[in-house]
């Protein structure tokens, strides 16, 4: 069952979300070569508690930290090291969310680490078009596999791999609630969009084949040939018109 938000609940997402990206903005501008990905983990923490936020990652399912920091041919859920030392030409996804008076908000970004390659480059560029062609079908009268389609669709055309294995999904008072969102072609349409749905659309994209492996610490997902891949997500509202990106109040 995908639940619809009250007004009241709405502006506890919209809070939430809003918190969100003042920590997302910060972790931006704090990547650079030579850190590691525990510092950006540890200076994200910090970054949720001055919001007055809890880290909802953290101990999910056993996940040992605050951010999810995956390098280059990690997917999702890198967990952050300390001899984990990002270099120039690295690509960085960050994914990130808070618990904000019991209503949560998740939001994932890739960065280049100094510069990188136009083909590089390409794919995060790519996969950030994909959540924005995504939303374009995130509005009354659509069906959520709307979405689904419209990233296939423009990701396809990259030639890329769409990954198969996550998926986006609903979320409110529960990190992960109904619906999945899958980021590749459904043959159904899927439940029928409502205003008052809050969605966390995700599209993961590889450079290469979409074939995804756990590494040994069981949660860190890898392209299975090694080649790079990109994370962008935002947290949005269903309404009766434009779709409301909460966790993004600017382009
Ligand atoms: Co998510």
């Amino acid at each position: 069952m995908v639940s619809i938000k009250s007004p009241r609940e709405i502006e506890l997402m919209r809070e939430s979300c809003r918190r969100l990206e003042i920590v997302h903005n910060a972790l931006g501008e704090f990547v650079k070569p030579g850190i590691s990905t525990m510092d950006i983990n540890k200076y994200g923490e910090q970054l949720i508690r001055e919001q007055e936020g809890i880290p909802n990652f953290l101990d999910y399912n056993g996940y040992p930290a605050s951010i999810c920091v995956s390098v280059n041919e990690e997917v999702v859920h890198g967990i952050p090291s300390k001899t984990r030392i990002l270099h120039e030409g690295d690509i960085v996804s960050l994914d990130a969310g808070l618990i904000y008076k019991g209503y949560h908000s998740d939001a994932a970004r890739t960065y280049a680490v100094g510069k990188v390659s136009p083909e590089v480059q390409q794919l995060m560029d790519v996969t950030k078009q994909a959540f924005f062609e995504g939303i374009k079908y995130a509005r009354e009268g659509y069906h959520l596999h709307d979405i689904s389609n419209a990233i296939d669709d423009y990701v396809s055309r990259f030639g890329y791999g769409i990954v198969r294995d996550l998926v986006g999904h609903g979320i409110g008072t529960h990190l992960h609630e109904d619906p999945q969102i899958p980021n590749f072609r459904q043959k159904s349409r899927g439940v029928k969009l409502k205003a008052g749905m809050t969605l966390a659309i995700e599209p993961m994209i590889n450079m290469g084949r979409w074939d995804v492996e756990w590494l040994d610490d069981d949660w860190t997902v890898v392209a299975a040939d090694g080649l790079p891949s990109a994370h962008y997500e935002n947290t949005i509202l269903i309404t009766e018109g434009e779709p409301e990106i909460l966790t993004l109040s600017t382009n």
